[in-house]
This record gives C-alpha cells, sequence and structure tokens, in this order.
C-alpha cells in the first residue's frame, strides 16, 4: 500500500468506513454478500482474508462457521484497531495481521482465501507476485475469492467512475473525501479490465478463473477460481 492509501485509510473509523464504502461502492452490501457466502460454501477451516478493511466481511464468516479460524491481514493500522474491535468475540479464532500484501511472510496454509476491494492499490508490476504469493499459500483446489473494481476503456470508464463519485457526493460524502477518492482513483488506482483479470489469474496457475458477480454501474466484480 502506498502513503496516500495509508493516509486515505487513517481517518476512516469502523462506522465511518461502512458509511463511506456504502456511497462510493454501489452495490456493497450485495458485493460482501457474494463474497461471504462463496467462502461460508466452500466449509474452509482456515481463512485468509486480504485487506479486511474493519472486519465486516470476517464477522459474517465467523458467525456461520463455527469452527473456521482466519487470518486478517491489514495494512493501515487504524483499520486494524477497528476489526480488532469488531472481532472481539471471535479473537481465539481470529489472527490479525498489520501488514502490506507484498510484505506478508505467507508461512502457513489456507483452505480458502479472499481479497475484496484491494488488489487495485497493489503497483501493476506487484500483482503477479502477490498473486503467485496467495496460491501457493493455498491447499491444492482450495478457492480464491477476488472482488474487486473493474477497468473499463477510457470513456465508459470515466463515465462510470464520475458517476460512482457524484453518486456519492449526492448520498452525503463531503467533497474533499470525494475529491480525495476521485484523485486516488484517478492517479493511484491499477485497477484491470475483466480480461486483464481472468488472462493474469490464468497466467499465475489458477484454475477457472471466472466472473461470477458483476455490477455493471458500479464498475465492481467478484472473481472466483482455484488453485
Ligand atoms: C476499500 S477497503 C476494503 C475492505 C474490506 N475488504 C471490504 O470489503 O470492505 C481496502 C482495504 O485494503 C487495505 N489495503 C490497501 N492496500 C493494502 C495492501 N497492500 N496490503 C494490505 N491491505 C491493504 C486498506 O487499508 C483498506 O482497509
Amino acid at each position: 500500500m502506498t502513503e496516500q492509501n495509508g493516509e486515505f485509510y487513517r481517518d476512516l473509523g469502523q462506522d465511518k468506513y461502512l458509511t463511506e464504502v456504502k456511497r462510493f461502492v454501489p452495490g456493497y452490501d450485495q458485493m460482501t454478500k457474494v463474497v461471504a457466502n462463496l467462502v461460508i460454501e466452500s466449509i474452509p477451516s482456515h481463512v485468509l482474508d486480504i485487506g479486511s478493511g474493519v472486519g465486516n466481511v470476517d464477522s459474517v464468516i465467523l458467525s456461520s462457521l463455527g469452527n473456521v479460524r482466519m487470518t486478517c491481514l491489514e495494512s493501515a493500522e487504524p483499520m486494524v484497531r477497528a476489526t480488532e474491535t469488531f472481532l472481539r468475540k471471535y479473537e481465539s479464532r481470529v489472527h490479525i495481521v498489520n501488514d502490506r500484501v507484498q510484505d506478508f511472510r505467507f508461512n502457513e496454509t489456507y483452505d480458502c482465501a479472499f481479497s475484496n476491494l484491494v488488489l487495485h492499490n497493489i503497483p501493476h508490476n506487484e500483482k503477479g507476485d502477490v498473486l503467485v504469493e496467495i496460491r501457493n499459500s493455498l491447499e491444492d483446489g482450495a478457492p480464491f475469492i477476488w472482488g474487486d473494481l473493474i477497468r473499463y476503456n477510457s470513456l465508459k470508464q470515466k463515465l462510470l467512475v464520475g458517476y460512482r463519485h457524484a453518486l456519492a457526493f449526492q448520498k452525503g460524502s463531503s467533497f474533499n473525501l470525494v475529491l480525495k477518492d476521485w484523485r486516488k482513483e484517478r492517479h493511484d488506482d491499477t485497477k484491470l479490465s475483466l480480461e486483464e483479470t481472468i488472462s493474469l489469474c490464468k497466467r499465475v496457475g489458477f484454475q477457472k478463473p471466472r466472473l461470477v458477480w458483476k455490477k455493471t454501474r458500479g464498475t465492481t466484480g467478484v472473481f472466483y477460481m482455484r488453485k
């Protein structure tokens, strides 16, 4: 994660984060349900969440699966603190790591991994290596679920990014936050198109990566694949 991203998430505690993310990502609740359900359906025993934010998706998984253990990897300290508070009642089954995925030592294995709205923060030249590490940390046949912002061709992209930010403003986000997020998305984020995502996942060796959910106007998608 870049310094800008660290700064971006610094002031967003749990309540504020959840309010803002729903304003900026239309279909956020639906998206997180799809991701959580795909994890739950695989009935895993040890899950890795990359970029856990405030731990809201993890909380759904932990409450549904009484025996699951989770490793929550998160680079921004305020989000780590929010996750600790949010997941306190599951603390014996949760391991929270304050690190960037690029620096994380993948020395355990998981039977499921997921990442929602995070990997667009990883620079293009580091994305492939991160995906290789994720894949290597999975048991054979284990699923990886990747939800993220999607890049379209330039004109559609401009319109949809503008639409999402106008919507966030209309829903009550401050003009400063809208501007800050718009600049982050324009200059720092490294989104991939649907095709680029699938081809990168194939290249690093994932089996049958495919889009399982898409919110067209929100420019978000959820991908499912196996090691
Ligand atoms: C938009 S939030 C998504 C949080 C959560 N996964 C969700 O679905 O709401 C992105 C999160 O990823 C974290 N993040 C960004 N870059 C990261 C990196 N390189 N390694 C680990 N976490 C990262 C941010 O700090 C932030 O909490």
